[in-house]
């Protein structure tokens, strides 16, 4: 497959939807937005299936969580650009104007109504894992239902931060929900391997209490906190023996629990 194929190529298609902007926040992140199809309902944290055509005409489709709230006319998306994947290699190249393919069906377990009643929400977040965070704290519904809502988002450098920090940033002078988030929404942005200044992963500084410390909060305790994770595999499966080391147990739509867990990517494609 070609890198220089024009990335409107799903002109043609009933489920085109029109790029509006596009940002390039690193070498390899970028997000976008696009036209919103009418009909498209979806709850916060949800992803649905996009893409390209391929060289051979045919629908070239991964998984995308959506990163905009249910209330906002556009759809965002924030992207990885692999090297050589067969999507993000051409996608990575979209601009305003261009067309992609967006299956309206959105699924996933990252949603409010996947986890019982609480006070704290946790977010538990690595690299792009953020994007459905990007939604669910946009939604006035998360601050309805919780009293303080933490984003722990962990990368290996600071710049892979930036999408989510500009984005919490926004969020107390955001003319919708800027009052609801109040002083709601504590943010805990995490690196790994470049200075910063809070550092390590989401799983040693929940084990080790610093994040608790940091914060002026007690231990997770099933009885009040809830949790949504969302990274690589090795990631949820670390943070999920975390969670239920404190007590917590996880939960689905068809049966809310104390947490949910989505990966943010199959390792060896989707
Ligand atoms: P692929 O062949 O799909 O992937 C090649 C390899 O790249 C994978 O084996 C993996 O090792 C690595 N990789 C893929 N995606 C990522 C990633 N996001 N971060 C780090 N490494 C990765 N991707 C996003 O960028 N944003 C999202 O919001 C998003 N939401 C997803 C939601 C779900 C439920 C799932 C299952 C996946 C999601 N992905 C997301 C991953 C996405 O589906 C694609 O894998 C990604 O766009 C790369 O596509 P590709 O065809 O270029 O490479
Ligand atoms: P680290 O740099 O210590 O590996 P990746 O790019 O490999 O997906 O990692 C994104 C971030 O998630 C990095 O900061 C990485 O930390 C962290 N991370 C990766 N795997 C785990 C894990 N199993 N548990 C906790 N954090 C992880």
């Amino acid at each position: 497959m070609s890198d220089q194929s024009p990335p409107n190529a799903a002109k043609t298609l009933p489920d085109a939807q029109t790029v509006t902007s596009v940002y390039h926040w690193t070498d390899s992140l970028f997000s976008f937005r696009v036209t919103r199809p009418q009909s498209l309902r979806f709850r916060s944290g949800e992803f649905v299936m996009i893409g390209l055509l391929n060289d051979a005409g045919k629908p070239l489709l991964r998984a995308y969580s959506i990163a905009s709230p249910n209330w906002d006319d556009a759809l965002e998306f924030y992207s990885i650009k692999v090297p050589d994947g067969p999507l993000t290699s051409r996608l990575q190249h979209i601009v305003p104007g261009d067309q992609i393919i967006l299956r309206p069906k959105p699924v996933g377990t990252l949603v409010l109504d996947a986890l019982l009643p609480g006070k704290r929400l946790w977010f538990l977040a690595t690299g792009t894992g953020i994007a459905p965070f990007a939604s669910l704290m946009r939604d006035p519904d998360t601050y309805e239902r919780y009293d303080e809502i933490i984003m722990m988002h962990t990368c290996r450098t600071v710049p892979e931060l930036e999408y989510g920090r500009q984005l919490v940033e926004s969020l107390s002078d955001d003319p919708l929900i800027g009052e609801m988030v109040g002083g709601k929404l504590r943010y805990y942005p995490t690196t790994t391997r470049q200075d910063s200044p809070i550092m390590g992963r989401i799983t040693d500084n929940l084990t080790s209490g610093k994040v608790f410390a940091d914060l002026g909060l007690p231990p997770m305790d099933a009885g009040c906190d809830r949790a949504m994770v969302c990274g690589s595999l090795a990631f949820n499966t670390d943070v999920k023996a975390v969670l239920e080391g404190f007590g917590l147990t996880e939960g689905a739509n068809s049966d809310p629990r104390e947490y949910v867990v989505e990966k943010a990517f199959v390792g060896d494609g989707v």
